[in-house]
């Protein structure tokens, strides 16, 4: 059990609230501002020489026990902690995100947390993006490896715990397809009834049938995603629905885990760079606040820059930046393959600026051409991931090109997404039916000759002997596929 463990303060104006007492849409009372989730250590100066002892040991009880005295908590015996429940049989223990339950303690109970033993996710070498990229040690954080496949996971076991907790029959979210599949998924272990907003015709087919098989009432609305989070935000208002938007500062809470189990697989080491794609522009910011939750703790000395890269289609972080550093921002009509992060108008837009500023990181954007080819990139390493994830590989591509990530620089790029999602992108673009002319003709040289080496359309023959026999002879006698140098 944990006491009365967290408040509420609102990013833009400061104010604090309890957080049984925010607003139905998650935006502050006073200045519209978006929320995070703070705990008493959250304001204990990180003096050394301060740290207090974890109180409670056991498995299943929260080391935060008694962090409600505002001490911080001993960095060595959270590393012991976390890495003891490794071996523990409990769901919570189990799941990647309860593991690190001391620094979310949101539910004033942890034993209903609703958990699909989210987390976890490998961090793989990726030498050969890593020589396409031009720096010698990429990994990719591969968080299309949570249960229902994208990174959404991590924030929903989070945020339906607390729907759960707080008694709510009802939870809805407006989604371009992850968040939808992964609050489906999580509502039907809860026991909830869920309701998902997405833009009719825009979502990848396998998010679609995700959201219907966890049994949401799904509604196909006839606009695009913001279109569908405008409604949805004056439903809430109207309804005792709970919101399950990545507005909503539990989200975020769960999503800020992956940052302290990247580090845990680097032995507690910080890379230099860590690159997300950005869409509602919430993710980003939540490993920011990992990130710097761990070194206020001391268990890291510093954090990574976090760079966010936008699909050029749909790309008002970029605008924003480059016009006026971020100070304002003018939404767009988003257009873009990649369509998890088809957004014009992020909610989470500030709060991003906000880590970009904290962190020294950049923002880019990469076109179509850019993205499919990052992505073949990626599948042809044996990893895969959806479009949307493949900007951050556009994206690296770029920051070295500009100097600004240098080759012996360790960088994590975030894999969002699992390359199933989106299994018409892929089968399209090997077919050679994925990219416009106009975008074909875009390519330089190089990209072309990479995007002709990656494409392996699917050969239909004859289902006889010497037919397959002499494909495969021709096949064999050509040379393999160019290795990156
Ligand atoms: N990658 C994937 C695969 C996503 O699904 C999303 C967002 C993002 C990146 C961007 O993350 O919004 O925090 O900047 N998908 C949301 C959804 C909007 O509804 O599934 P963000």
């Amino acid at each position: 059990m944990t006491l009365d463990t967290h408040s509420l303060r609102c990013t833009e104006c400061g104010r604090g609230i309890a957080g049984s007492e925010v607003a139905s849409d998650f935006r502050c009372e006073h200045c519209r501002g978006l929320f995070e989730v703070t705990y008493p250590w959250s304001a204990v100066p990180a003096a050394p020489g301060s740290l207090s002892g974890i109180v409670s040991r056991g498995s299943h009880a929260g080391a935060g026990s008694d962090w409600g005295a505002a001490r911080l908590p001993n960095p060595s015996a959270l590393r012991w902690l976390w890495q003891e429940r490794r071996t523990s049989t409990l769901s919570i223990d189990q799941s990647g995100v309860w593991r690190f339950r001391d620094l979310l303690p949101i539910v004033k109970s942890f034993d209903h947390a609703v958990t699909l033993r989210e987390g976890n996710t490998p961090l793989y070498e990726m030498p050969k993006c890593g020589a396409i990229a031009g720096v010698d040690w990429l990994l990719a954080k591969h968080q299309g490896m949570n249960p229902t496949g994208s990174f959404k996971d991590t924030g929903m076991t989070a945020a339906i715990s607390v729907a759960a907790e707080r008694g709510f029959e009802w939870v809805a979210c407006a989604s371009t397809g992850n968040t939808s599949a992964a609050m489906a998924a999580y509502a039907a272990r809860a026991g909830l009834r869920s309701i998902v907003f997405i833009p009719e015709g825009k979502i990848a087919w396998g998010k679609l049938s995700q959201s219907m098989d966890y049994g949401a009432l799904t509604i196909q609305l006839k606009t695009d995603f913001d279109g569908c989070v405008k409604i949805l935000t004056e439903l809430v208002r109207k309804f005792p629905i709970y919101l399950l938007n990545s507005v909503n500062p539990y989200r975020l809470e769960g999503q800020k885990t992956p940052a302290f189990e990247m580090v845990e697989q680097l032995e507690w080491q910080v890379p230099e760079h860590v690159i997300v794609p950005g869409g509602n522009l919430a993710n980003g910011a939540a490993l920011g606040k990992g990130f710097a939750e761990m070194k206020h703790l001391g268990l890291i000395s510093r954090v990574p820059k976090i760079s966010v890269v936008q699909a050029s289609g749909a790309n008002p972080l970029y605008r924003a930046m480059q016009d006026s550093n971020g100070d304002r921002l003018e939404p767009v009509v988003a257009e873009t393959r990649a369509s998890a992060i088809r957004i014009g108008s992020p909610a989470s837009w500030k709060k991003t600026v906000e880590m970009l500023r904290s962190t020294g990181g950049w923002v880019e954007e990469a076109t179509e051409q850019e993205i499919a080819l990052a992505k073949a990139q990626i599948g042809a390493e044996g990893i895969g991931c959806e479009p949307a994830s493949a900007v951050t590989l556009a994206g690296l591509k770029k920051f070295v090109a500009q100097g600004k990530i240098t080759p012996e620089e360790r960088v994590v790029i975030v894999l969002t997404g699992h390359t199933l999602k989106d299994s018409d992108y892929t089968i399209d673009y090997h077919r050679g039916e994925l990219l416009t002319p106009a975008e074909i003709a875009g390519a330089t040289g190089k990209q072309w000759a990479e995007h002709s080496a990656l494409m392996k359309p699917p050969v239909v023959l004859e289902a006889e002997m010497d037919v397959v026999l002499r494909e495969l002879e021709t096949r064999m006698n050509t040379a393999r596929v160019a290795q990156p140098v």
